[in-house]
């Protein structure tokens, strides 16, 4: 089943475990999730009055509507 995610963060999530830093994604674009693989990068212009996906090539498409209505995980 596929879903439709909103994200608004637009990096990672540092983790420090034993002394050993970790960089989780938080944008959800990382092809190596649950780490970070810079691919947020890509994500630096994106209106915050519009809605984006990325296809598995990194193509970026655009809706007008923001979808005030899709759940966004808190920040
Ligand atoms: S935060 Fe998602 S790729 Fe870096």
């Amino acid at each position: 089943m596929a879903r439709i995610v909103k994200r608004t963060r637009g990096g990672p999530y540092p983790v420090t475990i034993g002394g050993e830093t970790k960089y989780i994604c938080g944008c959800g674009l990382s092809n190596t999730q649950p780490f970070c693989n810079g691919t947020h990068k890509i994500a630096r212009q994106e209106d915050p009055d519009k809605l984006y996906w990325y296809d598995e090539q990194g193509t970026r498409f655009e809706h007008t509507d923001s979808f005030q209505g899709i759940r966004c995980p808190q920040e």
